[in-house]
């Protein structure tokens, strides 16, 4: 079969999918959300939002205050309440008496495990918190994270809060280069890392790219807090790096949250955006922590007493900030939580780890969930998978055929899907089904969560009709929403909050069907989204471009099977550096270098000419119809229309 035909049978699949789910009558009686959420919180939804923020927090000092949005486009919300989120995703739960339950389950990639109740996460933060002011880190000092999926990482997010030092967290998988500008950006005073973790059956280091950030240039970083995960060699500078073991095994297991404002920044995450800096998103404490907190509770209906919930992604993404460490924990889940590849030792290590734990609710992403479907039911099949009631899906449009898999290998054509759509910046799920109450669509996100607002509009900003395709906005301000890009407010509005005026923008193209459903499209902007991971194609032509040979550079995201979106770049070699072997290999290595490897583009393709308008703007629309393998659009506009057929023509060639 030709790739071509698989397309069309794929969309056709896509387009004649119309099954619907109605929740089974066993799931309505017990499920913790009803419809009556939707129109309490239409009613007043500042009121809704204080009801949850009081049930599902324990705050130090109650609030009084709501939402103050006097000054759009930063809210802000609870402002005269206290509260700890460590305090809240850990210490209440010992207090109320459940010191004993499970809140960790850790699986090694080796096969290596333990158990963390609630009482020893206790324990745990406590002394990292004591470590880290031993250290001289005080409230609002800024700390950052790159560890491997380990227990150390939940204790160190948490000490951090409990302390007040906001976090910032490098996925594991970024560059030393990238590792340099967030701790610059951020001013970080401490780095926490490990000396290396467990990924496809062996140790993978971390601490030399801390080494060699902190070698790129002057920081504030005093000290380099290491935890020792695979016992591999490394590099020692005196004075600066501490082990964990030393400081925080010999610390006291006592210590007292500090109280901070609800408005306190919590985090720091750094995402990519249309240009090449990452924008350090920012998110506070007391809305986050309330937003993630009802969310997690009624999306996936989570019963903190039965249930087993697992969620796949890794803490350096916002996923495991909000459903690892502050939903679930907050709400006092009990949770698996697993270190490596799905693949190793086999492809039936997830499935596995189901049948081990009794899982009971997974989320995972739409990528993974193909990568599944390629290798084969046999792998899914061979566990007990009857434990699992709910599935969850995050990071980029879930095609039907994929969601109709899910539900049928995964859940045993019983458990609801919920297909939530969120973002880095707006903290917490946004749209997503009810499990109990909603009747699902395969591939729709379906309904903006009680309490918020979403809307797709047209390119003036008018609401479209059902049935009608645009942008998706957020017409009022939620909780959970970012306070801003750190230390530029300008960008800020910019970003989210010039296009339309007064209602924040995300990026996404969306449609509403006839009843009003949500079904997103894909970014309307210079995002890729590869693997449920956002990359900015302007970062990684200038990641291209910073290689000596490399002239100019021009990043597509090509529709892919399994990864979404898969980088295809387009290269013009500078005069004199002809096209050698090696040089395409040369290219991957560099973007992997400076940005990280999920960054390496899948084809490069060297051209002698980019597609330009005649003001100079490359027109990628051209390039991804080139690298989808269609027929290339409109090119009237070119100033050159010859370029076209000379880049098709280079294509097929191998690379
Ligand atoms: C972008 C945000 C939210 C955590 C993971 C990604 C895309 C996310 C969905 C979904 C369609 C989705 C959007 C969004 N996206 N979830 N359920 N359906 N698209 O966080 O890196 O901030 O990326 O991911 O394009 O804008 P992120």
């Amino acid at each position: 079969m030709t790739e071509d035909s698989t397309t069309s049978e794929t969309l056709e699949n896509l387009l004649t999918e119309d099954r619907r789910f109605p929740p089974g009558a066993d799931f309505v009686t017990q499920a913790n959300a009803h419809a009556e959420l939707y129109p309490w919180a239409a009613a007043d939804p500042a009121g809704f939002w204080a009801d949850q923020a009081r049930e599902l927090l324990t705050w130090q000092q109650p609030f009084t205050e709501v939402l103050d949005w006097s000054n759009p486009p930063v809210a802000r919300w609870f402002a005269d309440g206290t509260l700890n989120a460590c305090y809240n995703a850990v210490d209440r739960h010992v207090e109320a008496g459940h010191g004993d339950r499970v809140a960790i389950h850790f699986e090694g990639e080796p096969g290596d495990t333990r158990t963390l109740t609630y009482a020893d996460l206790q324990r745990e933060v406590s002394r990292a918190a004591n470590a880290l002011t031993a250290l001289g880190v005080q409230t609002g000092d800024r700390v950052a994270i790159y560890l491997p999926m380990i227990p150390e990482a939940v204790v160190a997010l948490l000490a951090c809060a409990r302390i007040g030092a906001p976090h910032s967290v490098v996925f594991g998988g970024f560059s030393a280069e990238a590792l340099h500008t967030r701790i610059e950006d951020a001013d970080a005073k401490l780095v926490i890392t490990a000396d290396g973790g467990y990924r496809r059956g062996a140790p993978s280091a971390l601490k030399p790219a801390v080494d060699d950030a902190l070698a790129k240039g002057p920081t504030d970083v005093a000290h380099v807090l290491v935890v020792r995960r695979t016992g591999q060699d490394v590099a020692w500078t005196e004075g600066r790096d501490v082990w964990w073991h030393d400081a925080v095994d010999n610390a006291s297991d006592q210590h007292t949250p500090v109280w901070v404002e609800a408005e306190h920044p919590l985090f720091i995450l750094y995402t990519s955006g249309t240009t090449g800096k990452p924008k350090g998103i920012f998110h506070t404490t007391g809305g986050y922590l309330a937003q993630c907190a009802y969310s997690h509770l009624n999306v996936f209906d989570l019963k903190p007493e039965t249930d087993v919930y697992w969620c796949t992604a890794d803490v350096g993404w916002v996923t495991g900030h909000s459903y690892i460490v502050y939903g679930p924990l907050t709400n006092g889940a009990t949770q698996v939580m697993y270190e490596g590849t799905p693949d190793t030792p086999g492809r039936d290590r997830w499935w596995e780890i189901v049948e081990k734990y009794r899982v009971s609710i997974l989320y995972t992403a739409p990528t993974a969930i193909r990568t599944c479907m390629k290798w084969g039911e046999e792998f899914p099949a061979a566990h007990d998978l009857s434990s699992l009631r709910v599935l969850g899906s995050v990071g980029e449009p879930i095609n039907p055929e994929a969601w109709m898999w899910y539900r049928r290998v995964i859940g045993g054509d019983r458990t609801p899907i919920v297909d939530t759509w969120w973002q880095t910046e707006t903290g917490a799920i946004m749209i997503s089904p009810l499990p109990g109450v909603t009747t699902l669509k395969p591939g729709s996100a379906q309904t903006p969560l009680p309490g918020i607002a979403a809307d797709v509009v047209d390119d003036e900003g008018h609401p479209v009709p059902n049935g009608g395709g645009g942008y998706l906005v957020l017409t009022k301000p939620w909780p959970a929403m970012l306070r801003g890009i750190w230390g530029d407010l300008e960008r800020f509005k910019d970003t989210y909050w010039s296009r339309f005026s007064g209602i924040y923008f995300a990026g996404d193209g969306a449609k509403k069907d006839e009843d009003g459903d949500i079904w997103l499209l894909g970014r309307v902007d210079d995002v890729m989204n590869v693997s449920g991971h956002r990359l900015s194609t302007t970062e990684i032509e200038s990641a291209l471009v910073s290689h000596p040979s490399v002239a100019e550079a021009a990043v597509v995201g090509a529709t892919d099977e399994t990864t979404g979106q898969a980088v295809v770049a387009f290269v013009i070699l500078r005069g004199g550096n002809e096209e050698v072997e090696g040089t395409v290999a040369e290219l991957r290595a560099h973007v992997a270098k400076e940005i990280g490897p999920i960054a390496k583009p899948r084809k490069i393709l060297v051209v002698q000419e980019l597609p330009k308008t005649r003001s100079g703007k490359i027109m990628r629309r051209l390039l991804r119809d080139v690298a989808e393998h269609r027929a290339v659009g409109d090119a009237t506009t070119l100033a050159d229309a010859s370029v076209m057929d000379l880049i098709a023509q280079g294509i097929d060639k191998p690379a």
